[in-house]
């Protein structure tokens, strides 16, 4: 069994993944998207989203994910991708954000089986064997209908690997995920499914598991709200008794957190992230929800500081 973090656009980049990485559990990372036009992209904009390129070994497994709708333009900015070190190249057909599809990118594609199609041969053909391509559904576009066409196009374009997170656009992000869909994917197709959606806790997995039939599975917002769920489901499925990470642990990281995002992002960005990750924190944590209150309103960085290390300290 494979535990992927969800690629989630603002929230995970290389900080975040560095975190989960420590706290451990998850094998596999997946950039934010990046927009690809119809130009190739240049290595910069590789480096921003995915700085592990540069890292010296062992790297963190963080694959590449490109938004577009010009299979040509994705084709290149793929392989150069994959020149530069990438591990697995993904496509986004999932996103669902106004902008994003008003340029013909992510969920509205699931409309257009032939240009799925397009891309992901396109891509397929531009990087090497060795370099696995996936790609990132939803169920359909507005209503749950065309992940079955969808993912067999996906297969027969040459794909490697499906992640299905299972929901349609109109769905949103709001509750539930239907998993069963993923279900009569994973019964469809050949490759490798990866059930993505609404798993909180390690009742939401066991029925993800029992629903949608796969073995790998695709974490977002409940590994922010609960960063040892990866590992609790890990220890579940060996058989072994787990112990869950204590609040004070998760705030030492939180903390290591906020002062290298504080260094990253411009000072009057100071505590926005670690706000952030704080806010999903809450719905698991009771000490969180009470810390999240507290500087919630400030952008002080001393007091923001002071606030987490008493968490732990
Ligand atoms: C704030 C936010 C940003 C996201 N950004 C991306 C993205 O860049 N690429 C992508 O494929 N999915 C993105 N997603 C969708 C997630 O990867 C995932 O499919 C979705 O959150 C469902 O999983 P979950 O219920 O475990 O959170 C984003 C979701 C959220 C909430």
């Amino acid at each position: 069994m494979r535990i992927f973090l969800a690629p989630m656009e603002g929230v995970v980049d290389h900080h975040m993944r560095r975190v989960m990485q420590v706290i451990g559990g998850v094998d596999i990372y997946v950039t934010e998207f990046v927009r690809v036009c119809d130009h190739t992209l240049p290595r910069k904009v590789f480096i921003k989203y995915s700085p592990e390129l540069t890292q010296a070994q062992p790297k963190i497994p963080t694959r590449i994910q490109l938004l577009g709708s010009n299979p040509e333009a994705l084709a290149l900015s793929a392989r150069k991708a994959a020149k530069l070190g990438a591990p697995a190249i993904d496509l986004n057909f999932g996103c669902p954000a106004k902008t994003v599809n008003r340029n013909r990118g992510g969920a509205c594609l699931l409309d257009d089986t032939d240009l799925i199609y397009q891309i992901v041969s396109q891509v397929r053909e531009q990087v090497p064997p060795s370099i696995p391509v996936t790609a990132k559904i939803r169920l359909g576009y507005q209503e749950r209908d065309s992940y079955l066409r969808n993912a067999q196009a996906i297969e027969q374009a040459g794909a490697n690997e499906l992640i299905v997170h299972a929901r349609s656009k109109q769905d949103g992000y709001n509750p539930p995920a239907y998993w069963k869909y993923i279900g009569e994917i994973k019964q469809a197709v050949k490759i490798p499914v990866v059930a993505n959606g609404e798993i909180w806790n390690l009742k939401d997995f066991i029925q993800c598991r029992e629903e949608s039939l796969c073995e790998d599975f695709m974490l977002g917002r409940g590994l922010l709200a609960h960063p040892d769920l990866a590992k609790e489901i890990k220890a579940y499925c060996q058989g072994h008794e787990y112990t869950p990470m204590p609040w004070s642990e998760i705030a030492q990281h939180l903390h290591q957190f906020f002062l290298e995002t504080c260094a990253a992002y411009p000072k009057k960005y100071t505590g926005n992230r670690a706000k952030q990750w704080l806010h999903y924190l809450s719905r698991h944590y009771t000490e969180a929800a009470a810390l999240f209150e507290s500087i919630k309103k400030t952008r002080d960085f001393s007091i923001i500081d002071t606030a987490l290390k008493n968490h732990y300290s």
